[in-house]
C-alpha cells in the first residue's frame, strides 16, 4: 500500500503559542499532513522530516530575551518554504538581520491590516487574500522594526507597523497577526494558501486515503496476532474499532463492559452497532453489580472516580486473560493526547485519558498498544468514522465522561439513583435532539441531586428528588460558556422530566460558566 498521504507533509514548530494546535488543525483541513514538534528540534531531525514547508507558531517571548527560544539554522538552509507567525516571524527577522522592537502603541486583540500603499510587488501569499483592508487578530507587544536586506512589507497594519513581510530571494514569509484563529477574517484561506498555492501541496490527506493506508499498517504491525479492544460507546474507541475491524476481522476482540452507569440504551446501541450491523466480535460483560456494590457508602468524588476506574480495569483484564494469542492493546488515543503528553502537561486533557485507558495493564499482561487514530484530531477522526460507516449518532455524540453516571449522581451512588437519572437524561437528550439544538451545544447531560423539595401535583403534595440540567458550548473543554437554552424548551424537558419519571418533581437549569464551575458536577 503508498504511503502517499503522508509523502508531503509540514513541520509546525512550537515555540509556545497557545494556537499552535489551531495551526496543525488548519493545516491539515487544507489537506495535508503535519506534525507539531517543539522549537528544540535537532537539525538532523528537521532534515529527516523532510517538510514541505515549516510554520513557525507564535511565543510570548520576545526574542532577545535571554535564553529565549531560537531559530535553528536547518530551517533556512533546507531551502523549504517557511511560514513564521507573530514570534515566529521575529525570529525569522532577527535571523536575517533585521530588528524587533516592542511597539509603542500596542496592537493587541482585532486589528485591522492593509496593503502596502503604492505597493507594486505581488506576494505569492498574500496578494489575493488582501487586496482590501481585512481585520486580523494581534497578540504581541513587538513588531519588526527594521526589515533584513532583500526582504519587503508585503502589508501594514492601521498604525503602521509592518504587518506582514516575504523575503524577494527566497520562500521565507512572516506574518504579524495570527492566521490560524478563527477572529482573524479568512485566516484559514491564507494558510490554504501557503500549503497550497506556495508549497504546491496536492491535498492527498484525505478520510479515504488515511483509511487504506492505516489498514495495511494494522496488518503489517499485529501479523497474526490477536487485538483486543474497550469499547466505551465513545467517538475513539468506536472509529478505533471500526478501523481494526476492517483490518482485522476476527483476530479483534472487543470488550464493551456494562458498569450500571451507562446513559439508558448504551449497551444496546453499542451491541447493535458493531456486533449485529458490523459483525466485530464484542464481549459484553455486564458488571454493574460489581461496580454498585463497590460504591456503596462513598460520597468522596475522586474516590468514585478510582473505584470505578480500578474496577474497570480489573473486569477488563479477567475478559483478555480469555482471548487467545492476544498480544495488541487497541486505544483510541488521538494525536491532542499525544501532543499533551509529549509537552509533559497535565491539563484536563491528559486527565481525560488517564480515565478512558486501561492503565497499567499492557504492561501487566504483556501487551503492545496499537494506536491507530493517534495522527488524527478529533474532527479528523469523526470523518474517518463516517467514512467506515458508523452512524452518526456516534459520531456526533457528546463526550462521556468514564466514570459515566457515577460522577452525575451527586455523592453516593445508587441504583435507583441512576434509573432515575437515566430517564431524565434521556428525555433532555430527546428533547435537543429534534429541536435541533443537539448539534450546536459541546456537552449537555443531567446531574441528579439527592436532596427531596416540596412540589404539588394534581391535587397532592409531592416530596421528591431534584434534577439540574447542563449545556455547555466550548471548543476545548478547558473553558466553557453555559448555553442560552430557549425558554419553551426548557419549560417542554421540564414538564416532561416532571410528568414522565417519577421520584422528580423539580428541574433546574445550570447557568456557571468554567471557570468558576466545572462541566461536570463533580
Ligand atoms: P470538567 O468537569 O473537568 O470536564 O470541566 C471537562 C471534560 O472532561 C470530562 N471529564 C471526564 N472524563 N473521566 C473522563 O473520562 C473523568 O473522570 C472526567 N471528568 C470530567 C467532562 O465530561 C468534560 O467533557
Amino acid at each position: 500500500m503508498t504511503a502517499a498521504i503522508h509523502s508531503e507533509k509540514f513541520l509546525i514548530l512550537d515555540y509556545g503559542s497557545q494556537y499552535t494546535q489551531i495551526i496543525a488543525r488548519r493545516v491539515r483541513e487544507s489537506g495535508s499532513y503535519c506534525e507539531i514538534h517543539p522549537w528544540s528540534m535537532e537539525g538532523v531531525a528537521i532534515r529527516r522530516f523532510q517538510p514541505m514547508g515549516i510554520i513557525l507558531s507564535g511565543g510570548h517571548r520576545s526574542v532577545y530575551d535571554v535564553g529565549a527560544p531560537d531559530l535553528h539554522p536547518a530551517i533556512l538552509e533546507l531551502g523549504v518554504p517557511v511560514l513564521g507567525i507573530c514570534y515566529g516571524m521575529h525570529l525569522l527577522a532577527r535571523a536575517r538581520g533585521g530588528q524587533v522592537h516592542p511597539s509603542k502603541k500596542r496592537e493587541y486583540g482585532a486589528a485591522l491590516i492593509q496593503p502596502v500603499p503604492g505597493g507594486t510587488y505581488r506576494s505569492p501569499l498574500l496578494s489575493d487574500w488582501l487586496a482590501d483592508d481585512r481585520q486580523v487578530w494581534m497578540s504581541h507587544g513587538d513588531h519588526v522594526s527594521s526589515l533584513p536586506d532583500g526582504f519587503v512589507a508585503t502589508s501594514m497594519s492601521q498604525s503602521g507597523l509592518v504587518a506582514a513581510m516575504e523575503s524577494l530571494t527566497q520562500p521565507v514569509f512572516g506574518v504579524q497577526f495570527h492566521p490560524e484563529v478563527d477572529h482573524t477574517d479568512k485566516g484559514a484561506v491564507l494558510i490554504d494558501r501557503f500549503v497550497r498555492q506556495v508549497c504546491g501541496a496536492h491535498g492527498l490527506w484525505t478520510a479515504s486515503g488515511f483509511i487504506d493506508y492505516e489498514i495495511a499498517a494494522i496488518r503489517s504491525t499485529v501479523g497474526a496476532d490477536h487485538v483486543v479492544l474497550g469499547l466505551s460507546g465513545g467517538v475513539d474507541s468506536a472509529v478505533t474499532a471500526a478501523l481494526a475491524h476492517r483490518a482485522l476481522g476476527e483476530q479483534l476482540t472487543c470488550i464493551f463492559v456494562d458498569n450500571g452507569l451507562l446513559r439508558l440504551h448504551e449497551g444496546e446501541q453499542v451491541m447493535a452497532t458493531f456486533a449485529r450491523h458490523m459483525g466485530v466480535k464484542v464481549l459484553n460483560v455486564q458488571a454493574q453489580e460489581r461496580f454498585l456494590e463497590r460504591l456503596v457508602g462513598v460520597v468522596d468524588p475522586e474516590k468514585k472516580r478510582r473505584i470505578i476506574g480500578h474496577t474497570f480495569i480489573e473486569v477488563f483484564e479477567e475478559q483478555a486473560r480469555q482471548i487467545e494469542k492476544v498480544r495488541w492493546l487497541g486505544q483510541g488515543t488521538i494525536y491532542p493526547d499525544v501532543i499533551e503528553s509529549a509537552g509533559g502537561k497535565t491539563g484536563v486533557a491528559t486527565n481525560i485519558k488517564s480515565h478512558h485507558n486501561v492503565g497499567g495493564l499492557p504492561e501487566r499482561m504483556g501487551l503492545k498498544l496499537l494506536e491507530p487514530l493517534r495522527e488524527l484530531f478529533k474532527d479528523e477522526v469523526r470523518r474517518v468514522g463516517l467514512a467506515l460507516g458508523l452512524p452518526k449518532e456516534i459520531i456526533f455524540r457528546h463526550p462521556f465522561p468514564g466514570p459515566g453516571l457515577g460522577v452525575r449522581i451527586l455523592g453516593e451512588v445508587r441504583k435507583d439513583f441512576a434509573g432515575l437519572l437515566r430517564q431524565a437524561d434521556h428525555i433532555y437528550m430527546e428533547e435537543l435532539q429534534s429541536s435541533g439544538h443537539y448539534d450546536k451545544i459541546a456537552q449537555a447531560f443531567a446531574v441528579f441531586l439527592p436532596v427531596k423539595s416540596v412540589g404539588v401535583m394534581g391535587d397532592g403534595r409531592t416530596y421528591e428528588y431534584v434534577v439540574a440540567l447542563r449545556a455547555v458550548t466550548t471548543r476545548d473543554y478547558m473553558t466553557a460558556d453555559w448555553y442560552p437554552m430557549p425558554t419553551e424548551l426548557l419549560k417542554k424537558i421540564s414538564n416532561r422530566i416532571i410528568n414522565e419519571v417519577q421520584g422528580i418533581n423539580r428541574v433546574t437549569y445550570d447557568i456557571t460558566s468554567k471557570p468558576p464551575g466545572t462541566i461536570e458536577w463533580e
